[in-house]
This record gives C-alpha cells, structure tokens and sequence, in this order.
C-alpha cells in the first residue's frame, strides 16, 4: 500500500529544491522545468499570488497566464465537501470518517469528493484537515481525524490518495500546531523535537508519501516565529527532512511578509494583505523585491517551479473542467447549477453506519426487534427549524447536528432527520412512534417516553471555527457537557423508561457520568456527525441492517480534568505562548501512562457479533543499530522496509455477519520512555457466523522506532518490544514480542 518515492536533495542557500526521484514527480518537474523556462518574472510571481479575498470566484483564486494554456488556480473549501454552492454533498467529516477504522472507506470518500470539486471546476481542495485532537475540546478537531497520528496518518494518506485519483489537488493542513481555536492567530505552540516528530508530524509525512499536491501552512506561531515564516519548520523539516515536493500556500491571511517566500512559502493567500487591501506581501511587492535585489529570483522559480508541478502532477494542464459556480455569490450567473452529487449520497450512508460506535447494549436492547412503541425525544433527532442550512457555516445547534461549524462545512442539499428515518422505518413493524423535540420541557420528554418499549433520547455538542461564537461557545467548546442540558433530559427520560437509548451527535467527547450507570440507560449510540444521511445511518444500526464496527478515535474520559491538555483561554494583547506540556502523551496515552480509568476507551466500541482472537506468530527480525539519518530518501526506505510480520486468527463466535476492527498496539522498551500503548496497525474485518480469518500486519522501522533528538534520526530502541492485539486500546487478547 505504499507507495514507492524516494527522492534526492539539493540545497542552496536556503531555497529547498525537491529533485524527484519518483516517476509522477519526476515527469511533472520536467515540465513545469520546460515551462518555466517560458515565464517572465511577473507570471512567475503571481504562480503563487492570490487575486484577493473578495476578487475570484473561489474560495481562493490565481491568475491565468495565457501563454502556457495556464487557466489559473481555483481553490475552494471545505474538508468535507464543496462549500457555498449547490447540488453538492455533505460528506462526514474527518471525525466520523476515522472512526470507521476503515481504509477502503477513507478511500471512496476522497473519490466521491474530488468527483465533487472536479465537477465544480475546483482546482484544488481545502483538505484534508489532520491536526490532532489535543485537548478534547478543541473547536476545530472535529475536521480531522481524532487523537492518535497513526489513525489521523491513514485518514489522511487514504483521503489525499483519492481525492487526487481524479487529478484534484488535495491540501495537508493546518501546518503545524494548529490544536486549538482560542488566539490562533495570536498564540505560539511551543513544542519539543520529539513530539513534534512523533505526533504532529506524522500525517503530514502519511500526506507527503501519498503526494500530496499542496500544504496549508496554519495562523500560529511555532516557537515564537509565524509557521507561514518558520524556515525549520517548512524548509528544514517539510521539504527538506521529510521531503515534500508540493507548495506551501498561507491559510488565509497567514502571510506576514514577503520574506516568507525565502523560509518556505510559495503561495500567499487569498493573496491580500488583508481583506480588500488591494496590496500583497507577494504579487507587485516581491516583483520589486527580486528587481531591487532584496530577494533573490531563485526563490520565485522555486515557488513557480513547485505550483506548476503539482498542476502538471494532476494532469490539470489537459482537459480540466472550467469553474462552473461562484463561491462568493451562490446565486449569480456563474452558478451553473451542476449537479456533482452522483449516487455519493449512498456512500455517506454507508460511512455513517459504519462510523455510529455502539457503546452501551444491556441485554441486548439492540438491534431493534419490531418494537410496540418508540418514543423520540429530543430537538437533535428533529430537523432544524430554520431550514438545514438556516445558520450561515452551520453556525447554530438546531435539529440534528451532522457537522460543526466554520469553514470546514457545505451546504446540505437534504439532511435526513432521525426521527424521519425512524418514523419510516418503523412503519414496517407497525410500530408506533411517539416525539418530543423540545430540550427543556421535561415534562413532556417523559410523558412521550412513559409506556413506549423504547425511549431515545437525542443529545448534541457543538463546536467550530473561532469567527462564530454559538451558544457562548467561541469556536472551541466551554466544556464537555451535553448541550442544552441534555444530561437533564436523559435523566427525565430514564426515570420513567426503563429501556432508554441515548444517540449522541457530537463533535468530541462528552462527559457521561450523570446517567451512564442508570439501568435504565441500556442503550448508548455515538453517532458523532455522520453527514446529510444521518437518520439513514443511524436507523441501518439500529436495526441491524448494518452491524455496528465503528470505534472511538478519540478517549470518552468522567471529567474534563483526565485530559492531559486543555484549551488555553487566556486573552493577551502579546503573544499567548501554549507549552504542548503533555508531549507525546496525548489521548488515551496519558490515560494509559497515568492509570486513568476512562469511561470509554479510544478503539472502544461493540458489534452484534462477537469475535475470539488466537495464534499470533511475529516473524522477521530487526537489529537495533538499524537507524535513518531522519531525511528524504533514507526516511523513506526505512518506512518502506517491512521489518516485521505479525500473524493472528480471528473468528466470528457469534451469529451474525459483521466486521471487527482489530488493533494492533506497540510497548517499546522503558528506555524509550514511550507510552504504554501506541497504535501501530487496524484492519476493518468481514466475517460471516463461524467464518475465521488469518489477520497479517507489517511493521517497518520506523514503526518501530523513536524519535532521537539528539542524533536527529529514527531508531528503534535497544530491547524487546511488546506486540498486542485488541479490540481496543485496553480490550488486549494477544500478546507477543518482537526480540530486540
Ligand atoms: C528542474 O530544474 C531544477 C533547477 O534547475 C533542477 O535542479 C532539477 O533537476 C530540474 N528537474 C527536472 C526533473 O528536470
Ligand atoms: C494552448 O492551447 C492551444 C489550443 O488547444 C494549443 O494550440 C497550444 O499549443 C497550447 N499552448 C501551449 C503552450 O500548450
Ligand atoms: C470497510 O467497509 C466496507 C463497507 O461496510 C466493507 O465492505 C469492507 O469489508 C470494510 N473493510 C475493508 C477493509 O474494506
Ligand atoms: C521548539 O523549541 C523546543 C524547546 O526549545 C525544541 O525542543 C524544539 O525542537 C523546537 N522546535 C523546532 C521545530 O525547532
Ligand atoms: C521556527 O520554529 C522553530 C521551532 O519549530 C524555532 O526553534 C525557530 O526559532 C523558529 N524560527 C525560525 C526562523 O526558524
Ligand atoms: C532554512 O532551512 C534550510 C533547510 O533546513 C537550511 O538549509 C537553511 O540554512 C535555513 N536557512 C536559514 C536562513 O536558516
Ligand atoms: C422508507 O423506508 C423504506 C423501507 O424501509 C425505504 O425503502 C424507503 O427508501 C424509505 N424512504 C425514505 C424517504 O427514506
Ligand atoms: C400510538 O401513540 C399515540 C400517542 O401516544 C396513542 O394515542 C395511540 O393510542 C397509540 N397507538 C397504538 C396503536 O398504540
Ligand atoms: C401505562 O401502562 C399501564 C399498564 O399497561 C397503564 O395502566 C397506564 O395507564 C399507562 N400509562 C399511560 C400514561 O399511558
Ligand atoms: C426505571 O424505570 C422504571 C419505569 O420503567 C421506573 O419505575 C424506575 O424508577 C426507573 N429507575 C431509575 C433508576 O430511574
Ligand atoms: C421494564 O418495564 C416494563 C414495564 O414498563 C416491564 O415489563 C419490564 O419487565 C421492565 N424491564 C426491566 C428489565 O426491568
């Protein structure tokens, strides 16, 4: 699966040139060579210029240059869909996505989505996002891929992978340290070597090898210097260390100066200083700059060298569609209304069943069996009442929740409500179905729930992007509570029902302890934000109709203070400086390290089914003075060199097909000062009833290794090296060891 790449460097001064090695990047560098040859300084300069943020009809837009056939660049959000136009789709987000566990459906989501921008016109795609979920409250950390960089590198590299696949560019972003919404733009992450390579860095690295066209570079500062202007961190450590043969373009108005374009930078965006500024730290002002001799030119070829690579890279330089809406105005003329959904609408159904986590099944309440009567209760089952799209960026918790809000967000063309679906549905058992959608009457929530069979009870979190504040909520969550007070409703609800399920449409974690261990709870259903065919997903599990195999891709702690990091909300005119303290113990490795019960644990989630594990073999062998020099190709043969082979039996003991995600998780030696546990391999895994399977994972070197900072290089640590095979994180049925 991967894919092989190995490259060379050349560095002068410090402009970083990437000389590929790889076939697809070594063609693409030999045109954009020939056509560079072409340009004049000026064409060179606007390459990575953008026209303005209120200029263009996309999210972000580059001039055309005739005379090389070159049509401009449109790029345009979000990470789950086309944002701000119609007859798109509403895809789950990076969250819902990674909690599937599942590469073939990372993979088809990224299809269906470039199918999307592609239709549009889109040049490239604002995503995918794969910063890490830090602190579980982080407003943004729904866009991504969760807590652990193993899983958020799969989602990643499967997402990049397809999206490309039908020559869109896709974007790794935020780079780097971009974990909290508070003083984005005005905070330093400081953060240590070792984390930095061995968390944050790592789906980036995922992105790179399936090569990815382009990187965001993210608001904050990293150690005090901008990232948009940080040379260690984009040429030293992106281009030159791990290799990435792509652009850097500014999130938006990230750029803080011309000279950026010597630490790293190739493109400015949306290419204003600031919003109608009508001026650019690039465009006219490094033209002069390079004609007075301030900037050398060689940095203008690079930026122009990388933009049309990646352009050529795509094939975008043949036959690509023209934009066919405006972004900035859905209902002007340019909106030529095409319609890019195809069937996609099906797939995020499928992802939708396949990313609900069941996590709570007394006596088996679940799958539904024609039930009397069902009660639906709560305003999260229901539709929003101002339309799906009422709230501009979905900035408001109304109805279902299906996504969060910001930037990272589409427009629905329809979003299925739980209770439709439901109400539907169960008109085939003849079952009777009984709502209330108001949060705060709970008088009348227990009057519907009292005498049904079933009573579900629909609770939301919400968060976003920091130019909205919803409910108090300032783009990152205040807390982890149910919203509107949806522990309250659970409470009046199970007082009166003694089979009450609740359904949980959230954007992280929520703290459960108020009623988890009410009998009367038998059901808990994590359906997190699945997308506009949320009801459709949700009702497939509930009735068995897809066996539930999604898990928890981030910890479920009793409190907020279990967490090992918070959001940091302090208000400063100076920099607010934000230690990643925790280091490489984020998650359920803090967990783990600090012998925290959670309530639920990353990986955590049931099925219908159930599955026995046995006979793990580990062949292959490793020698621990095996190490990389940390850099380009080296890197990258260690990463493509399987040291190790691990082997396991797994068998469906129950009665029902289902798939069952296997995890494979890593104890280094204690010399390492790793944590406990850390995820080194998953498989999502069909089974018919009695069916067995032998499960094969391979480890490479690097999967093996740490980290040195001193040495600047991976190594795999002297000492035997523990192998576990689990359900979760904490459910371990195997173990083995790697002798070192
Ligand atoms: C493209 O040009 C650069 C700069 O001259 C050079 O280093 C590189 O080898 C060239 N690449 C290809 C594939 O021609
Ligand atoms: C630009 O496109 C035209 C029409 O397809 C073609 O004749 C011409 O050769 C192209 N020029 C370049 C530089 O590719
Ligand atoms: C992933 O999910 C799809 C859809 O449920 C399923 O067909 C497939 O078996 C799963 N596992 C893998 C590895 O694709
Ligand atoms: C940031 O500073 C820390 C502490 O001084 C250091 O360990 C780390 O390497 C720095 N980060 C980078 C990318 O240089
Ligand atoms: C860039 O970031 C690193 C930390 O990643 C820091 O040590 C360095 O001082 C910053 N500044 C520059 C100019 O690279
Ligand atoms: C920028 O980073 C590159 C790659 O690590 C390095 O070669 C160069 O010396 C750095 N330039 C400056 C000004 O620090
Ligand atoms: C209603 O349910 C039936 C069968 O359960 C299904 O075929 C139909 O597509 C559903 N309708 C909608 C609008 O979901
Ligand atoms: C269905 O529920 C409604 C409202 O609670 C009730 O009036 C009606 O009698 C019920 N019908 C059946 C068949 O149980
Ligand atoms: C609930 O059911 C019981 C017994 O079936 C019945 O006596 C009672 O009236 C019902 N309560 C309501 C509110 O329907
Ligand atoms: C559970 O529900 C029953 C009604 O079915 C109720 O009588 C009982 O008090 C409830 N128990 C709790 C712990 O809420
Ligand atoms: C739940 O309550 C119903 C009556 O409302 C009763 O028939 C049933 O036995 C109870 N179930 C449990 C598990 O207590």
């Amino acid at each position: 699966m991967y894919l092989h790449c190995s490259a060379v460097f050349l560095v002068l001064s410090s402009v970083v040139y990437a000389q590929p090695a790889s076939p697809e990047w070594q063609t693409a560098y030999a045109k954009a060579n020939a056509t560079l040859a072409k340009l004049s300084l000026w064409d060179k300069v606007w390459l990575g210029t953008g026209v303005g943020y209120f200029f263009g009809k996309c999210t972000g837009s580059t001039p055309g240059i005739t005379s090389i056939n070159f049509t401009g660049l449109c790029l345009e959000d979000s990470a789950l869909g086309v944002r701000n136009v119609d007859k798109t789709s509403v895809f789950p987000p990076g969250i819902n996505t990674a909690a599937t566990f599942n590469r073939t459906l990372m993979n088809l989501r990224g299809i269906a989505m470039g199918q999307e921008f592609r239709g549009k016109g889109i040049n490239v795609q604002l995503g995918p996002m794969m910063n890490m979920m830090r602190a579980p409250a982080s407003g943004r950390a729904w866009e991504g891929f969760g807590a652990d960089p193993y899983l958020a590198g799969e989602g990643a590299y499967e997402t990049v992978k397809g999206v490309q696949s039908v020559g869109v560019q896709a974007v790794a972003k935020h780079f780097i340290f971009n974990e909290q919404e508070h003083s984005r733009m005005s905070s330093s992450s400081n953060v240590d070597d070792r984390t930095t390579h061995e968390v944050y860095l790592h789906p980036f690295l995922r992105s790179i090898q399936a090569n990815v066209a382009a990187v965001m570079c993210s608001y904050n500062q990293v150690n005090g210097t901008f990232a948009c202007e940080n040379n260690s961190t984009l040429n030293g450590i992106l281009k030159w260390e791990l290799g990435f043969q792509g652009y850097v373009m500014s999130d938006w108005v990230a750029t803080h100066s011309t000279g950026s374009v010597t630490k790293g930078l190739d493109m400015t965006m949306p290419g204003d200083i600031f919003p109608g500024s009508l001026i650019s730290f690039f465009g006219l002002t490094l033209d002069l700059a390079v004609v007075f001799g301030a900037i050398k030119q060689y940095y203008v070829d690079n930026l122009a060298r990388r933009v049309l690579a990646s352009w050529y890279l795509l094939g975008q330089d043949s036959g690509y569609p023209a934009v066919n809406f405006n972004s900035k105005n859905a209902g002007s003329s340019d909106n030529l209304h095409v319609d890019v959904q195809g069937n996609h609408g099906s797939l995020i159904r499928t992802i939708g069943a396949a990313s609900t986590v069941l996590l709570k099944n007394t006596g088996k309440t679940l799958p539904l069996a024609a039930p009397p009567s069902i009660a639906v209760i709560g305003s999260g089952a229901g539709p929003n009442p101002s339309g799906p799209n009422g709230c501009v960026d979905r900035s408001c918790n109304q109805g279902v929740l299906a996504q969060g809000w910001g930037s990272g967000t589409a427009d629905y063309p329809y979003l299925i409500t739980p209770l439709d679906a439901i109400t539907n549905r169960s008109a085939v058992d003849k079952t009777n179905v009984t709502s209330s959608l108001s949060d705060s009457d709970l008088n009348a929530a227990a009057a519907a729930a009292k005498n049904k069979s079933i009573a579900f009870v629909f609770i939301t979190a919400d968060s976003g992007e920091a130019q909205y504040t919803v409910e108090g909520n300032a783009g990152d969550r205040n807390d982890l509570l149910a919203w509107h007070g949806g522990d309250a409703l659970v409470q009046a609800v199970a007082a009166v029902n003694n089979n009450t399920i609740v359904v949980v449409n959230t954007v992280g974690p929520v703290i459960l302890e108020a009623w988890i261990d009410n009998p009367n709870v038998t059901g808990l259903v994590w359906s997190g934000l699945p997308g506009q065919e949320a009801g459709n997903g949700l009702v497939d599990v509930l009735y068995g109709v897809y066996n539930p195999s999604g898990r928890l891709p981030y910890t479920i702690g009793k409190s907020i203070g279990d967490y090992p990091a918070q959001i940091d909300t302090t208000s400063s005119l100076s920099t607010v400086q934000i230690p990643y303290a925790e280091g490489i113990f984020i998650d359920y490795r803090h967990f783990d390290a600090s012998n925290i019960t959670p309530r639920f644990e990353f990986g955590f989630g049931l099925s219908y089914t159930t599955f026995d594990y046995s006979s793990l073999s580990i062949s292959g062998s490793i020698s621990s003075n095996q190490y990389s020099t940390g850099m380009g190709s080296s890197l990258d043969a260690m990463l493509h060199n399987p040291a190790i082979t691990v082997s396991f039996s797994l068998r469906n003991s129950g009665s029902t097909f289902g798939h069952e995600v296997a995890q494979l998780y890593l104890t280094l030696p204690s010399s390492a000062n790793s944590a406990p546990y850390i995820l080194r391999g998953f498989d999502s895994i069909p089974l018919e009833p009695g069916q067995s399977k032998t499960v094969t994972f391979t480890l490479s070197r690097y999967d093996l290794s740490t980290w040195n900072v001193v040495t600047q290089r991976w190594e795999v640590p002297n000492g035997d090296i523990v192998v576990t095979i689990g359900a979760s994180s904490r459910d371990r049925r195997l173990r083995g060891t790697i002798s070192n």
